[in-house]
């Protein structure tokens, strides 16, 4: 007790003297010029990458620490931790201007003792070096609530010097597809169609599909698409527009991430007539403050018919009548489409944006009724199933998917990264 005491008198000292040498930092900087160093910090790292566990509402379950931009510099700043391990080395959840005496500081970085709970994110990829950074000059400069102390150009997002993308080996059987470099210009975001014409003038089985495209891609979406019959010409860049919406495509492969794959057993493919062609359908989100480059290099890998014991058809099935309301945690149960016949899954994904915590699938009905197969708590790099799941008739796939909406307004299904989603994805065959 005596020794905790003393600490705590030595911090009040640290904490005095640190708040002098803030005020003076602050007088020095221009505020119209940059933005507050902590308003940066809450919006772009507490609220992409805390705050749907660090919630006002449901922070019992994460140290009874809020990360939401109005509470949290209260919770940190000269805070006790909950961890009493922590408590009892004398850490604050930040000590001003000393980020080895702050316990975010530990965290974050995974410098931590026995007894200190773990690495945050709990359970994700840990926090880029720059962010981290970013954290770390704030508490230096003795974590103001006001006033530019960290460096801005640390939250540029990682992608900002993009590397060119080197093309994927074109395939021994089938066929690659290239969506060519666009640009979408700083801070914004853009979706776009492409259509190619159908290299091959015969029936063709895609058994595999690859994809590597230039990082910070919302998603890639491959789909079949009869472009002549349209009147769509072959390389033209079309935005995403209500009228392209409801052209009539079908889904063959997606991705979310730089470098992607679905593969089937060699015994089954998928079918794509010789009249259709294919639309290549990319969203990029550019967080950076200067202009950007989507691209991607698509690879359809072919097998001979005789090879095709089970022709499989792709799936994109769209939920969309859910409302999350402002500053909640909202849980939404779907029940997905029935089949007469006996139906086998052989991939099963997801899809959903950023503020989706927990996306989970059970079957419905039959002796495995309530029987969970999937669990994902990642919206960028969802957990992609496998394993083959064989349905009976009267048996259905169930989801819960769990959003948390920190803003002020209700969020409901749509097409851009603010807006959500509630998607099964994936391959079956009967
Ligand atoms: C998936 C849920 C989850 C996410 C996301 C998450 N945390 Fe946590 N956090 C927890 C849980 C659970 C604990 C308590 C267990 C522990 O300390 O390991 C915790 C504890 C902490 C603590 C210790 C608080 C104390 O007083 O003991 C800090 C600091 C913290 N988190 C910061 C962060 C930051 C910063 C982020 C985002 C970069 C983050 N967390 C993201 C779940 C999460």
């Amino acid at each position: 007790m005596g020794t905790k005491k003393i600490v705590s008198v030595f911090f009040s000292a640290v904490v005095l003297a640190s708040f002098f040498s803030a005020c003076k930092k602050d007088a020095v900087t221009d505020p119209s010029a940059s933005k507050n160093s902590y308003d940066l910090m809450a919006t772009k790292i507490f609220n992409v990458n805390c705050v749907q566990c660090h919630n006002d509402q449901d922070k019992q379950g994460a140290a009874n620490l809020s990360l939401e931009q109005h509470t949290a510099y209260d919770m940190l700043v000269n805070a006790e931790p909950t961890n009493a391990m922590a408590k009892e080395r004398g850490l604050f959840r930040v000590t001003p201007s000393h980020t080895e005496l702050s316990f975010l500081m530990l965290k974050l970085t995974g410098n931590l003792e026995p007894g200190m709970g773990v690495r945050m994110p709990h359970s994700l990829p840990a926090l880029s070096e720059k962010k981290i950074e970013f954290i770390r000059q704030w508490i230096a400069a003795g974590a103001p609530k006001t006033g530019s102390v960290a460096d801005e150009s640390l939250l540029e997002e990682e992608v900002a010097n993009q590397k060119e993308l080197e093309p994927l080996p074109v395939p021994e059987q089938g066929f690659q597809l290239h969506l060519q470099p666009f640009s979408i210009s700083p801070t914004s975001e853009r979706e776009i169609y492409v259509y190619e014409n159908n290299p091959s003038t015969t029936e063709q089985y895609v058994n595999k599909v690859k994809v590597r495209m230039r990082e910070g891609s919302h998603h890639f979406i491959l789909y079949t698409f009869n472009g002549e019959f349209y009147n769509v010409k072959p390389g033209e860049v079309r935005p995403h527009t209500d009228k392209e919406m409801q052209e009539p495509r079908n889904f063959l492969f997606g991705a979310q991430t730089p470098e992607a794959e679905y593969a089937f057993p060699d015994s089954i493919a998928v079918k794509v007539a010789p009249n259709t062609g294919f639309d290549l359908n990319s969203h990029y989100v550019n967080q950076t403050t200067k202009d950007y480059q989507g691209e991607a290099y698509i690879n359809v890998y072919t097998v001979p018919k005789e090879q095709v014991k089970h022709v499989a058809q792709p799936f994109l099935w769209v939920d969309n009548g859910f409302t999350i309301p402002p500053h909640s945690s909202t849980t939404r149960t779907y029940e997905w489409q029935t089949f007469t016949k006996p139906t086998h899954y052989i991939v099963l994904s997801s899809h959903a944006h950023k503020r989706m915590t927990s996306f989970k699938i059970f079957i419905k009905g039959g002796p495995r009724d309530s029987e969970m197969i999937y669990d994902n708590s990642d919206w960028q790099t969802p957990t992609v199933l496998t394993n083959e799941i064989i349905l009976n008739p009267g048996e259905k796939l169930r989801s819960e998917t769990t959003w948390y909406n920190e803003s002020d307004k209700p969020i409901q299904f749509g097409f851009t990264s603010e807006d959500e989603m509630n998607i099964l994805v994936g391959y079956y065959w009967q």
